[in-house]
């Protein structure tokens, strides 16, 4: 489609913190034992054989893989050294090669992630500084795990309203720096990582199909984390917290296809027409019962929370590299990829891509 002036993908990044931590290692940190009843999670594994027979850690990690699908997730430790914004800048510079492209050619910095270092200088800035463009203007978006698609949003209409021709988006967090160990629910899912793209002005039939799909339901209890300054005086630093249950589960199915159906809608596409479907990990069930819901073929639906768990804004942009590079299989040529993401908030997001 000549002269439909968008954004294409020209590089993807991803960065992973070396250190992994299994079920088994969770559970040995010993603070989870304090909110997890191990009869009672034993008593759940209803398709275990010999589930009596089981030693406690075995239990826990029988029951993290049954409720969350998590067997190993990725740990930024605080003797790395490293932030949210190392991880970012990391992630951009291999996005930045991969579209054979300097720092200083780009125009705007986009971050999305609520786990920055510093709260100033913003996430965007202190990335841009850390790759050699101190240069570059930019800002953070908050949009919790949707925020790299509000992040994709962002950067099409920068491109497409003439602001930049060039957008480095990275997307990172941290999030087990604010997690509360003693609380097994939500210690069990998440992890760190951070994911890259590089945006630019095209002309071709090539990049974001039609407006990214935004949208929110305020909802404060299913996650929350109160801010730098607000603690109460028994929080002493801003810790997560996360509920869960069936109705979470099947309103995260709802919100991720009503939103990828909106974006396909303005790409003037059909779910036919998706050769990948990448949606927010929070938990497997969640993916799963999206790719039942929607009876998309086997392989359509990208699941990966097994080897990362829930990375909050990274998780869609690491997963995207990945389904780049072919590692979830050979893509077609064109493929056209929808992303699907519902974040705490709740905040919905949803673009379609073609690469
Ligand atoms: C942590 C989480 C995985 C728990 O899932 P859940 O569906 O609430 O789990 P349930 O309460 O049904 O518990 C599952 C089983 O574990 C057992 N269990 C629950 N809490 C337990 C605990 N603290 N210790 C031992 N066993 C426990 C339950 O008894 C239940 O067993 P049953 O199947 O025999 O009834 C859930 O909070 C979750 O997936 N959160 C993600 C939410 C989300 O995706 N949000 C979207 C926005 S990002």
């Amino acid at each position: 489609m000549a002269n439909r002036v968008t954004a294409a993908v020209t590089g993807t990044g991803r960065y992973l913190p070396p250190e992994k931590v299994d079920n088994f290692q969770l559970y040995e940190m010993g603070t989870l034992r304090d909110s997890f009843n191990v009869e009672q999670a034993r008593a759940s594994l209803k398709e275990i054989d010999g589930a009596d027979a089981l030693s406690d850690p075995e239990v826990f990690d029988y029951w993290a893989r049954q409720v969350t699908g998590i067997e190993v997730r990725r740990k930024l430790t605080p003797e790395s050294g490293l932030t949210t914004e190392d991880m970012c800048a990391s992630a951009s510079l291999t996005a930045l090669e991969a579209a054979g492209c300097e720092p200083t050619d780009m125009d705007l910095m986009l971050v999305a992630s609520l786990t920055g270092s510093d709260e100033v200088p913003n996430v965007a800035c202190t990335v841009a500084k850390k790759i050699g463009a101190p240069q570059l203007g930019g800002y953070t978006i908050n949009a919790a795990c949707a925020g790299f698609v509000y992040a994709i949003a962002a950067g099409w209409s920068a491109i497409v309203s003439g602001l930049a021709n060039r957008v480095l988006i990275a997307a990172g967090d941290t999030l087990t720096r604010y997690i509360d160990y003693h609380d097994v629910r939500t210690a069990v899912l998440f992890g760190d990582g951070a994911g890259a793209v590089v945006l630019e002005r095209t002309e071709g039939d090539r990049g974001v199909l039609g407006p990214p799909a935004m949208s929110a339901e305020y909802a404060r209890d299913p996650l929350f984390m109160v801010g730098q300054g607000w603690e109460h005086e028994d929080e002493p630093f801003p810790l997560l917290h996360m509920h869960g249950g069936p109705r979470i589960l099947r309103s995260a199915i709802a919100k991720m296809t009503e939103i990828g159906q909106r974006a396909l809608d303005r790409a003037g596409l059909t779910w036919s027409d998706v050769d990948v479907l990448i949606p927010h990990q929070a938990n497997l069930r969640i993916t799963r019962g999206l790719e039942k819901q929607l009876q998309l073929p086997k392989g359509r639906v990208i699941h990966n929370i097994q080897s990362y768990g829930n990375m909050s804004a990274s998780t869609v942009a690491i997963t995207f590299d990945e389904v780049v590079r072919g590692l979830h299989g050979k893509l077609p040529e064109p493929a056209t990829i929808l992303l699907s993401a519902v974040g705490g908030g709740y905040t919905m997001g949803g673009a379609v891509l073609r690469i």
